[in-house]
Parts: C-alpha cells; sequence; structure tokens
C-alpha cells in the first residue's frame, strides 16, 4: 500500500504523513529532506542553488548528510526549493523515491509531486493545504520555541515566494493530483488533522 501526502511548506503535511506511517505500521520517507541535501550541498561545494550544474554535482550527496540538523533551517529549505527547479535534480532524485515506494510491505511518502509523479498509482493520496498566514504563525511558533527570533511578517514573505516558486516552476510543479483528497488544516489544531488524516485514509481503504 502507498500513501502519498503532498502539500505545501508548513501545511502539517510532515506531521500527518508521519502520523499515518505509525498508525498503518508503515516505513515513511520526507522527499523534502533529499531536496534539501542537494540544496545544502550545491552551497556548501561553493555552487548556486540557481545553476542545474552545480545543483546537479551535488546530488552524489553522503547519505549521513540526511540526519544532520542543519538541513531543517529555512534557508536551507529555500535552496531546497531552488535547486527542486532543475528538471537534472528531479530526475537524479526519482529513483531513490521510487525503490522507496515499490517496497512490497508498502510506504508513506510526503513531498509535492508523490501523487502526480513519483507514485501516481498510490493507493491514497491526500493533499494537505492551510492559508499563508497560518502557516507562517506555526511556523513562526515553532522558531520561537527553538529560540530563534525571525519577524512574523519575513517568515509570511519567504513562504509566500516558496510556494510560489514550488507551484510555478514548469517539471513537476505543487498541484494537488484530481484524485488527491484534499485537506484543508487551516482551523485544526494538530491533534484533529492528525485524526482528519486518518480517518480520511480509513475511508479510501474500504
Ligand atoms: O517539504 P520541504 O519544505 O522540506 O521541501 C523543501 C523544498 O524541496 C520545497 O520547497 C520544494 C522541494 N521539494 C520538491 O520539489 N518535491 C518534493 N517531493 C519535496 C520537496
Amino acid at each position: 500500500m502507498i500513501i502519498a501526502v503532498d502539500g505545501p511548506t508548513a501545511s502539517g503535511k510532515g506531521t500527518i504523513a508521519k502520523a499515518i506511517a505509525e498508525h498503518f505500521e508503515l516505513p515513511y520517507l520526507d522527499t523534502g529532506l533529499l531536496y534539501r541535501a542537494v540544496g545544502y550541498q550545491t552551497v556548501a561545494d561553493g555552487g548556486d542553488p540557481d545553476s542545474p550544474e552545480d545543483a546537479l554535482a551535488a546530488c552524489d550527496f553522503r547519505s549521513d548528510l540526511l540526519r544532520s540538523s542543519a538541513l531543517r533551517s529555512e534557508e536551507v529549505g529555500g535552496y531546497a526549493s531552488r535547486v527542486s527547479s532543475h528538471p537534472g535534480v528531479r530526475q537524479a532524485l526519482y529513483e531513490r523515491q521510487r525503490a522507496f515506494a515499490e517496497q512490497p510491505c508498502g510506504a508513506v511518502l510526503d513531498g509535492r509531486d508523490i501523487g502526480t509523479v513519483i507514485a501516481p498509482e498510490a493507493d491514497v493520496k491526500l493533499f494537505i493545504t492551510a492559508s499563508v498566514q497560518e502557516r507562517a504563525k506555526r511556523r513562526w511558533m515553532e522558531m520561537q520555541g527553538r529560540e530563534i527570533d525571525i519577524p512574523l511578517a519575513d517568515i509570511e514573505r519567504d513562504i509566500a515566494a516558496r510556494d510560489s516558486r514550488d507551484i510555478n516552476r514548469a517539471d513537476a510543479p505543487l498541484r494537488a493530483a484530481p484524485d488527491a483528497l484534499v485537506i484543508d488544516t487551516t482551523a485544526l489544531d494538530k491533534e484533529q488533522a492528525i485524526q482528519t488524516a486518518i480517518e480520511a485514509v480509513r475511508q479510501a481503504l474500504r
């Protein structure tokens, strides 16, 4: 069984996908982390995330980079969004995601194009969304918790820019698959969002 969970940044898709994986006892892959690793490695090598050649050269990053907390920053999220617009980078990361999705035991993957490109045959597709303001507020609170002080307005601006880049890129843009169930978490707290998503998966599997 393959469960695809797509959506924009800070929509809650990661939390939801993890909870679904735990509930249905399936392995989980955060595909954004792969793009973050490429973005991080590009800059660490002195390259430019907007250069297709520099970004492609960074696709052979070492696997242990995926465990680094450095990948979680907003800055690296921005690099990831930029390298993810290069078709060569998307192609280089495709097989890895595909192999994970094809495991005989099934899998949960979260990202931007899981239901549309990586696993269009997924048994269940969820598209998690929330307003830009609500997503910025959540990210701001998370940062406050980590004692990082960034003005809410700056976060909102960065999220809107990232949405626009992810939605408007030519290759595999952020988009709900036509057969995806859309869950808007704007008015839901974390537990409500998780329960809504698990219930949606249960219904879809009936
Ligand atoms: O989910 P995230 O914030 O960690 O993703 C970081 C960036 O990676 C996101 O802005 C776009 C890109 N990405 C993508 O293009 N396709 C995916 N399946 C996952 C992430």
